[in-house]
C-alpha cells in the first residue's frame, strides 16, 4: 500500500514561488474550502504530477508552469510503501526528474520515459488510468467508469486485480511467436533447399555412374578386339612358320642343282673347245697336202684314215655336248623350280616379319585400355559435399523440432493468457466479490438499487419497481452514488489484492451540488467508516460541513497567486 505522506509545490499553475505543502497521512478527513479558482483543485494537480508527469486535467506541461513566475515549477512528494521512503521531485524550466529512496537518488536509465516506467512499474505498480479510478473522484476531467468503454474498464479492473500482468505476457508471446514462427518458415526454406541440393547431387552422380559405366563397357569392347586382332595375328605368324616347313630343303637342293649346273657348264665347254680342235685339223688335212714343217707329203690314204677317225671323235663330242646340255637343262629348270620355292619362303618371311612389328602395337594399346579402364573404375566424385549437406540437414531438422516444441507451448501460453483465459476465470472469481462490495456501498448511501458488472464489464442496474436502468438515466445526484460506490469498491478491491491501493482519496466538489442533506449524511458517515485512508474532501459549501470534518485547509488568492490561509 502507498502511503502519501506529504507534496509540496511552487510555480505550479496558480501557486507562486512561496511554496505550497500539505500533509497527506495527519488526517482522517480533511475539509478543502475556498473560493472559486482558489487553487484547491492543485494540489491534486500536483500529486498528480509527480507522480505521472502530467495533470489530471487535459493540460500540456507547459501550461503547467505558473503564467506570472514563468520558470522554477517544482512539484514533491513524499510517500511510503512497506516500511521504504520515497521522494520524487519534478520541475518544469528547469526539467527536473529524480526519485529518491530512503535518501538515496535512483540512478536513472538513458531515458526518461525508462524511468517513468520504472516508476510506474517497479516501485507504484498503479498507472495513470488506475490512480485516476481509485484516488479523485472529481468534477474536473474525471472520467467516471461508468463512462468509459468495456474495454478501458477491462484495463482498469485488469490492473486492479493485479492481472494485467498476464496482458503483457500475452502481448510477449505474441511476439515471440511472430519470431518463432518466422524461424520456423526460414527453417522450412532452408530445408526445401538442402532437399533439392541433395536430389541434384543425386541425379548428376546418377548420371556420372551411366557415363562411366558406358566407357567402362566401351574400353572392355576394344580390349576384347584388340586381343582378338593379336590372337588373329599369333595364328597367322604360327600359320606361315608352319607353312615354311615345306621349304625347309630348299636352299640345301638349290645349292646343289646349282653345283651340279656348274660342272655341267664347265664340261660342256671343255668338249666344245675339244671339238673346234677337231675342226682345225680336219680343216688342215683338207688345205694341207705336205706338213709345213718337215714338208713331207700327206697322203691321201692317210688323210682318208685320218678323216674317218676325225668323224668319229667328232661324232662322240656331239654326243657329249648333246647330253650335256640336256643335263644342264635339266638342272636349270630344277633351279628355277626351286627359286620359286625360296621367293615363296622369302614372302612367308616377310609377312612373318610384319606381324611380328604389329603385335606389340596392339599389346601396348591393350595395356592402355586396361589403365584407362582402372582409372574410370574409380566411383565418381559427387559434384558438392553431400556429407556436410546431410549434416547441416540434420541440424535444421533438430533446430525445427525446437522451434515447433516452442510454437506449440506458445500457442498453448496464448490460449491461457488471451482474454477468455486464466484472465476471466479470475475476473470471474473477483466479480461476485466485487458486485457484493458496490451493492454495500449503495445500499449504505440510501440508495437501494440492484447493480450488476458482468464478465464483458457491462453493467445491469434493477431497482425494486424497474428493471433495466441504463445509468444515464439517473440523476446527477444518483449517478454521483454509483460513482462513489465504484470507487469505494476498487479501493477495497485493491486493498484486498494489496495492488493499487493508496491511503488519499479526494472528493473534489462532488456533492456540493448533486447531494441532498440525507446523501450528504450518508456519504459522510461512509467517509468516516473507510479505514487506512485520508479523505480530502474539496467543497465551497463550508457552512453545513466545516464541524465534520477532523482538519480544514483554506485556500485563497492573493495578487494573483494561490496560498493557505492560516
Ligand atoms: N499556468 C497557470 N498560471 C497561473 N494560474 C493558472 C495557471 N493555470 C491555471 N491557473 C489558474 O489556477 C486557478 C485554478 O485553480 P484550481 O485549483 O483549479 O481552482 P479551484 O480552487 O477552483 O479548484 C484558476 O484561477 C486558473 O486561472
Ligand atoms: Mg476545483
Amino acid at each position: 500500500m502507498i502511503t502519501f505522506v506529504k507534496v509540496r509545490y511552487k510555480n505550479f499553475l496558480a501557486s507562486g514561488d512561496a511554496p505550497i505543502e500539505l500533509e497527506l497521512n495527519r488526517h482522517a478527513s480533511t475539509l478543502i474550502v475556498g473560493k472559486n479558482g482558489a487553487g484547491k483543485s492543485t494540489m491534486t494537480e500536483a500529486i498528480c504530477f509527480a507522480l505521472f508527469g502530467r495533470a489530471l486535467r487535459n493540460i500540456n506541461k507547459p501550461a503547467l508552469v505558473n503564467s506570472i513566475n514563468k520558470r522554477d515549477t517544482m512539484v514533491e512528494l513524499w510517500f511510503t510503501i512497506d516500511q521504504t521512503k520515497y521522494h520524487i521531485c519534478r520541475g518544469i524550466k528547469p526539467n527536473v526528474f529524480e526519485i529518491y529512496v530512503d535518501g538515496v537518488v535512483l540512478p536513472a536509465p538513458a531515458s526518461l520515459a525508462d524511468y517513468q516506467t520504472l516508476l510506474e512499474s517497479t516501485i507504484l505498480k498503479i498507472n495513470y488510468k488506475s490512480f485516476m479510478q481509485i484516488v479523485v473522484l472529481g468534477s474536473a476531467s474525471f472520467v467516471p467508469f461508468m463512462r468509459l468503454s468495456p474495454a478501458a474498464r477491462r484495463e482498469i479492473i485488469e490492473d486492479l486485480l493485479d492481472i494485467e500482468i498476464f496482458s503483457s505476457m500475452s502481448g510477449l508471446a505474441k511476439e515471440e511467436l511472430s519470431e518463432v514462427k518466422a524461424t520456423g518458415d526460414q527453417l522450412t526454406v532452408q530445408r526445401v533447399m538442402l532437399d533439392e541440393q541433395l536430389r541434384m547431387a543425386d541425379t548428376f552422380t546418377t548420371q556420372l555412374e551411366g557415363e562411366r559405366d558406358t566407357k567402362l563397357a566401351t574400353l572392355h569392347a576394344a580390349a576384347a578386339a584388340t586381343q582378338a586382332q593379336i590372337d588373329t595375328l599369333r595364328a597367322q605368324q604360327a600359320g606361315w612358320t608352319t607353312d615354311r616347313d615345306v621349304y625347309a630343303e630348299v636352299p640345301a637342293q638349290h645349292r646343289a642343282a646349282s653345283a651340279k649346273h656348274a660342272g655341267y657348264a664347265t664340261t660342256h665347254r671343255a668338249i666344245a673347245a675339244r671339238e673346234k680342235k677337231l675342226e682345225k685339223e680336219r680343216v688342215f688335212y683338207t688345205t694341207h697336202d705336205a706338213c709345213p714343217t718337215c714338208e713331207q707329203s700327206i697322203t691321201v690314204t692317210f688323210k682318208q684314215a685320218r678323216f674317218l677317225v676325225l668323224s668319229d671323235k667328232e661324232a662322240a663330242a656331239q654326243t657329249a655336248l648333246t647330253q650335256c646340255q640336256t643335263l644342264m637343262d635339266k638342272y636349270a629348270g630344277a633351279l628355277a623350280a626351286l627359286q620359286g620355292s625360296l621367293d615363296a619362303d622369302e614372302a612367308l618371311q616377310r609377312q612373318i616379319a610384319l606381324v611380328s612389328g604389329q603385335v606389340p602395337i596392339h599389346t601396348r594399346r591393350l595395356r592402355e585400355l586396361e589403365e584407362e579402364r582402372q582409372v574410370t573404375l574409380a566411383p565418381p566424385a559427387p559434384p558438392v559435399d553431400v556429407v556436410s549437406i546431410r549434416a547441416q540437414q540434420q541440424g535444421v531438422l533438430e533446430q525445427h523440432k525446437v522451434v515447433s516444441a516452442r510454437r506449440s507451448v506458445l500457442d498453448t501460453a496464448m490460449a491461457l493468457l488471451k482474454d477468455s483465459g486464466i484472465k476471466a476465470r479470475v475476473i470471474k472469481h473477483y466479480l461476485p466479490i466485487i458486485n457484493k462490495q458496490i451493492n454495500h456501498y449503495l445500499t449504505v448511501m440510501d440508495f437501494p438499487i440492484h447493480f450488476t458488472l458482468d464478465e464483458e464489464f457491462k453493467e445491469t442496474i434493477q431497482s425494486r419497481h424497474r428493471d433495466d436502468f441504463s445509468y444515464e438515466s439517473f440523476s446527477e445526484g444518483e449517478k454521483k452514488r454509483i460513482d462513489l460506490a465504484l470507487l469505494l469498491t476498487w479501493r477495497a478491491v485493491a486493498r484486498m489484492k494489496n495492488s493499487a491501493s493508496c491511503n488519499v482519496l479526494v472528493l473534489d466538489e462532488v456533492f456540493d451540488s448533486s447531494l441532498d442533506v440525507n446523501g450528504t449524511e450518508e456519504f459522510l458517515k461512509i467517509i468516516h467508516a473507510l479505514e487506512h485512508a485520508n479523505v480530502f474532501v474539496i467543497s465551497h459549501k463550508t457552512d453545513s460541513l466545516i464541524d465534520k470534518f477532523h482538519h480544514v485547509i483554506t485556500f485563497e488568492k492573493q495578487r494573483g497567486f494561490s496560498s493557505i490561509k492560516v
